[in-house]
């Protein structure tokens, strides 16, 4: 895939948001973010809870208007959704529950005006990809939650977007059903070769699945470090155990606990936490 994962299909730069608050304040969420998606990879982020992963994303999708600096798709400004290109998955999975799994899955395409038989098509087709094609008419109540969030991912996919923004897509998921769904995933986008910007907490969900993890620091978000995952995808099965895996894991917890740790402190001493992470001093 060397080749297709060279140029930019997204890039964030310098990018600030600064939110109100209802009591007036202002929450610095993004602090002059640049980041460049590159065609066709797998990017995850980590970082602290309240660190603007969620706020990134959404800015990266048109969905929220940043406080300055510039989003492009493609090199085109970004100024509102396109989802045409850029679809997004949540981690409730937002399925109708009236609807049957098809027609949840039916949905988006339904809103874009696309006649009935494509969509049906659409729909089966990544209905099967999941491995759902026996539930297309079942209804949500009689799926476990992660078979609820495949039929997201169906739904998504189903809207064909170059890009998929998800947003700890798994995060509500048991241990085991997230590491089956993250190898079906990885399948998945190898058939499809979309371009994923993966919100996620688990480290080793993020160094399973990425090219690159982006660790982002205490509030407010900025880029740490950025580290590459020398592996090719899709991984084999004796990836997750090796030792390129461990330390590429251990690398990330390290990043990522002295973020945490600064993030806590803030929260523990809100007088002090001004400053870049708002970490103790002295
Ligand atoms: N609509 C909003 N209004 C005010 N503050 C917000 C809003 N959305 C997010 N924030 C604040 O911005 C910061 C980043 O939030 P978020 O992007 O959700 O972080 P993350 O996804 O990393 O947990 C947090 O401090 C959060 O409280
Ligand atoms: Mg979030």
């Amino acid at each position: 895939m060397a080749e297709t994962t060279t140029a930019a299909a997204m890039a964030a730069t310098n990018v600030t948001m600064s939110y109100r608050t209802r009591r007036g304040d202002t929450v610095v969420a993004l602090d002059d973010v640049s980041l460049d998606v590159r065609r066709g990879e797998f990017l995850s982020l980590i970082g602290p809870s309240g660190c603007g992963k969620s706020t990134l994303l959404y800015i990266l999708g048109g969905l929220r208007k940043q406080t300055s600096g510039e989003v492009t798709l493609e090199g085109e400004r970004v100024t509102g959704p396109t989802p045409r290109k850029v679809g997004f998955v949540f981690q409730d999975y937002t399925l109708f529950p009236w609807r049957t799994i098809i027609s949840n899955v039916e949905v988006g395409l339904e809103f874009r005006g696309t006649g009935k038989r494509e969509r049906r098509e659409r729909a089966e087709r990544n209905l099967d990809l999941v491995g759902l094609g026996a539930f297309a008419n079942a209804y949500p109540s009689e799926l476990s939650g992660g078979m609820q969030q495949r039929v997201a991912i169906a739904r998504a996919l189903s809207l064909d977007p170059d890009i998929l923004l998800m947003d700890e897509p798994f995060g509500a998921l048991d241990e085991q059903t997230r590491t089956v769904l993250g190898e079906e995933l990885a399948r998945i986008l190898e058939k499809t070769g979309k371009t994923i910007v993966f919100v996620t907490h688990s480290l080793s969900e993020a160094a399973y699945l990425s090219d690159r993890v982006v660790v982002m620091s205490a509030r407010p978000g900025r880029i740490k470090e950025i580290l590459p995952v020398d592996e090719p995808r899709p991984r084999g099965d004796g990836f997750s155990t090796s030792a390129a895996f461990n330390d590429l894991r251990n690398g990330l917890f390290d990043l990522l606990h002295e973020e945490v740790r600064a993030a806590t402190l803030a929260e523990m001493n809100p007088g002090q936490a001004s400053g870049k992470g708002g970490g103790r001093r002295g």
